[in-house]
């Protein structure tokens, strides 16, 4: 068979593939699918992919296996540990408040592969005293039978927040066993993400309180990307929330979504009624719907919690500088007309009320006291939370204040509302450079790179300190070229 025959018949098996899972193959990875196709095939002793997809179809089995084999069912236990903290410090409450201590939250982990998020949500229940009815599914029966088997290996328990499982396992060698009380907590079975089966009775994915689908969305095309947010937003009784991962797609365009930004990430919520859906509301850059315009008891709560310390994470942690300056960024920010913008709204009810006066107010003080800018930064996003700039200055004050793990966080929002950015872009691969996560560093250099071809060289950035277009692609470039060739420490 020639070359191209044999690729045209490769690309129709992907093709196949994609109507049956909606999973999408990344055109720079074919030749990784096509390696682990051809492992699979040869197992079968299956010379063709036409053949192989015949054998596909006829074979559920088989194409769970090469599912698996094709996804990545990476995870562990409390991963992106801060959305568990907002489990419990603002959807437990919240529900408490609406539906009484006694009925169960209904909760649902979508796309669990082998279990770990499902349980993290059992144990953040069991600690919290909450009634609940978990359900756990993905696509891959290997991975629901393991995650059913509950015996876990030291690669789960890699996350900062995972010493919360320790006292649910037994240990024997590098085997740790989940206690009966957690695992009887989780309903597993299987359920195709892409496949129009749900919302449904029968498999119990009517009226769910809280849904999280993190990390799985990242295998759809846009169209069922699309699809799987209309079906969810329909799973969820009102008022439920849905958690996707902070790499995941956006959902807000394709349903109406609320969008709550706060400390802990950026999360979904089906309005709790018709009527607060119908309300006049804030809309997201993308046009999601923010319940900001009237304050709820839950952002009163939200407001409150700001108080807490920040349990989720480490006091301070040491930051290696980015090799791009950010530090002081923000003070020779304030050589711009910031002082002028702010005698013209000079009354604190102004202040508060304007997010360009708070912008401008915080880039003066952070000139001379740099602690009180990140303050009132900090208090400007909750006000304001779908202000781009706004988390993207928290972000630099962040980091100028030897806090890179806050700085990511705050610089994730900021990405999360506008996927465009360059400055956010590069000062997140920048920050994470200085972490020495190099693999994501790279991947949004390189963002950066796609970026910055798309507009005019000479162009000055938005939120930038006067740099142009050419100048961000120039060192995202030589940074990008500094890791790839491992000369970076
Ligand atoms: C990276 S894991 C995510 C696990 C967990 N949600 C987390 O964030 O740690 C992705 C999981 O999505 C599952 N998956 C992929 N396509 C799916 C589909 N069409 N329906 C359901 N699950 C799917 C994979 O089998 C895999 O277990």
């Amino acid at each position: 068979m020639s070359g191209a025959e044999n690729e045209s018949e490769f690309r129709d098996l992907l093709d196949w593939v994609t109507k049956h899972t909606g999973l999408k193959f990344r055109e720079d990875q074919h030749r990784h699918t096509m390696t682990t196709l051809r492992r699979l095939m040869k197992m079968d002793c299956v010379e063709g992919f036409t053949e192989f997809r015949r054998r596909l179809e006829r074979n559920p089995q088989l194409l769970s296996d090469a599912i698996d084999q094709l996804t990545v069912g990476e995870t562990y236990f409390f991963r992106e540990h801060q959305h568990f903290e907002f489990v419990r410090q603002k959807v437990i409450p919240d529900f408490r408040t609406r539906r009484g201590h006694h009925e169960p939250i209904r909760a649902w982990s979508a796309g669990c592969a082998t279990g770990e998020e499902a349980y993290s949500l059992a144990i953040v229940f069991t600690q919290e005293h909450v009634s609940s009815t978990i359900l756990a599914t993905d696509l891959s029966t290997a991975a629901i039978e393991k995650a059913q088997r509950a015996v876990f290996r030291p690669w789960s328990f890699r996350g900062q927040a995972s010493d919360a499982v320790r006292p649910f396992v037994t240990e024997s060698g590098d085997q740790f066993t989940l206690s009966q009380r957690i695992k009887r907590r989780v309903q597993f079975q299987r359920l195709n993400l892409a496949a129009n089966t749900y919302p449904a009775a029968d498999n119990g994915t009517c009226n769910m309180d809280l849904i999280l689908c993190r990390n799985v969305l990242i295998y759809f095309g846009a169209e069922t990307v699309c699809e799987i947010s209309r079906r969810l937003f329909k799973c969820l009784a009102p008022g439920g929330w849905l958690i996707t991962a902070s790499g995941d797609p956006r959902l807000v365009e394709h349903a109406d979504y609320e969008v709550v930004a706060c400390d802990h990430g950026v999360f979904y919520r089906r309005p709790l009624n018709a009527e607060s859906a119908a309300k006049p509301a804030a809309k997201t850059a993308a046009g999601g719907r923010l319940r900001s315009s009237s304050p709820t008891d839950f952002e009163a709560r939200q407001r409150a919690s700001e108080t807490l310390p920040d349990k989720t994470l480490p006091a301070k942690t040491p930051f290696a500088p980015p090799a791009y300056p950010v530090t002081k960024r923000v003070a020779s920010v304030t050589t711009f007309n910031a002082a002028d913008d702010f005698a013209e709204t000079s009354s604190a009810r102004q202040r508060r009320d304007d997010s360009d006066a708070c912008l401008a107010q915080i880039k003066l003080v952070a000139a001379t006291d740099p602690d009180r800018a990140l303050q009132i930064c900090r208090t400007a996003t909750v006000r304001h939370p779908l202000v781009e700039e706004l988390h993207y200055l928290h972000g630099v004050l962040l980091a100028d204040a030897d806090q890179p793990l806050m700085a990511l966080e705050s610089i994730r929002k900021a990405i999360f509302l506008n996927r465009s950015s360059v400055m956010s872009h590069f000062l997140f691969a920048s920050i994470q450079r200085g972490q020495g996560q190099y693999g994501s560093a790279c991947k949004h250099f390189r963002r950066v790179c796609e970026l910055c071809a798309l507009g005019n060289p000479n162009d000055v950035l938005p939120m930038s300190n006067g740099e142009t277009i050419a100048d961000i692609a120039v060192a995202a470039q030589s940074q990008l070229s500094r890791i790839e060739s491992r000369r970076d420490p």
